[in-house]
């Protein structure tokens, strides 16, 4: 499958939600889009799986247009929307069904459905009523409607949210095998998720894309950017005024016997700083740092 995003843009009323993406993604991928609030990841996912038109631009899925593909495209999808409402009186078994029926599985509807309730660890809750499910729980059973039919394209929008770490870590490989014949595309504020699992990261931030490519790539614009120091803490409110003013940001804080240590992200790391190997997290904070110029590469 290929999806070609072109000059991409969304308005709702004033606000500029995407401004002009161009984006060119195919199988096999599994993508990371990151971005902070109200960055466009979810304006992105709902005009990709055609439940909302774009203001400007086109997307094009394996050569045609995406709105005149609407049933190529529904066989094709799952998808988990960041604010999905559940039928909550249903039973779980019982919504996978409608589900099921609203994509058109006939052959081996029931197998099929077993395979989500396997893969998502729901089956011994399959006749419980949705309603009676903890916030986990009815995470997973979106995930599992989103997977039913092995879709060629899987968009989840933040599906690790709510998970308690042992099904995060579960989720996250199975998104990872999936996405061995597929384009998977989630959304996350949790770096750790893309760092373990994505092998393309797309960065976000007020309706643009700042950066797209493998996260190694992102994080090597970062070295020479990170560092550490240790202040006494005489000296703690001076430096805390030297973030205040921009020159760099503080990533992390830790207590030691003589003060505090700090991480830091700056655009010009003074020499005072001792140079530390930048992590995937610390990319992404250079990289919102750097906004304006990676905009231009
Ligand atoms: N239905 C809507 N009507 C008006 N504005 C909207 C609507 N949906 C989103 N927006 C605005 O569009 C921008 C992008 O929102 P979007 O939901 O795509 O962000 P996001 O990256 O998914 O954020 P989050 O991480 O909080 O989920 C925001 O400024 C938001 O306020
Ligand atoms: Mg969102």
């Amino acid at each position: 499958m290929e999806i070609k995003i072109q000059n991409l843009s969304k308005k709702y009323k004033s606000i500029k939600a995407l401004d002009n993406i161009n984006l060119t993604i195919s199988t096999p991928a599994m993508i990371g889009l990151v971005g902070p609030n109200g960055a466009g990841k979810s304006t992105l996912m709902k005009i990709l799986v055609g439940q909302l038109l774009a203001t400007e631009g086109n997307v094009i899925i394996d050569g045609g247009s995406l709105n005149k593909r609407e049933k190529y495209l529904k066989e094709r999808l799952g998808y988990l929307p960041q604010d999905f409402g559940l039928y909550e009186e249903l039973r779980v078994e019982e919504y996978l069904d409608y589900i099921a029926s609203l994509k058109a599985i006939k052959e081996n509807r029931k197998e099929e459905i077993k395979r989500v309730l396997e893969m998502t660890n729901l089956k011994e809750m399959r006749r419980l009523k949705i309603k009676t499910l903890s916030g986990g729980q009815k995470q997973r059973v979106g995930i599992a409607q989103a997977m039913l039919n092995n879709p060629e394209l899987l968009i989840v929008d933040e599906p690790t949210v709510g998970l308690d770490p042992e099904e995060r870590i579960k989720f996250r490989n199975l998104f990872s095998e999936d996405s061995i014949d597929k384009i998977v595309i989630l959304s996350t504020h949790i770096i750790e998720d893309v760092e373990s699992i994505c092998n393309l990261i797309i960065v976000i931030n007020k309706g643009r894309i700042l950066f797209t490519g493998e996260p190694s790539a992102l994080v090597k614009k970062a070295i020479g950017h990170v560092g550490s120091i240790e202040i006494e803490n005489n000296h703690k409110d001076k430096f805390l005024e030297r973030e205040a003013q921009g020159e760099f940001k503080i990533t992390s804080t830790v207590i030691t016997p003589n003060g505090t240590k700090y991480r830091v992200v700056s655009k010009n790391l003074s020499s005072s700083f001792e140079e530390i190997v930048p992590s995937l997290e610390d990319a992404y904070i250079y990289c919102m740092l750097e906004e304006d110029e990676y905009a231009l590469t």
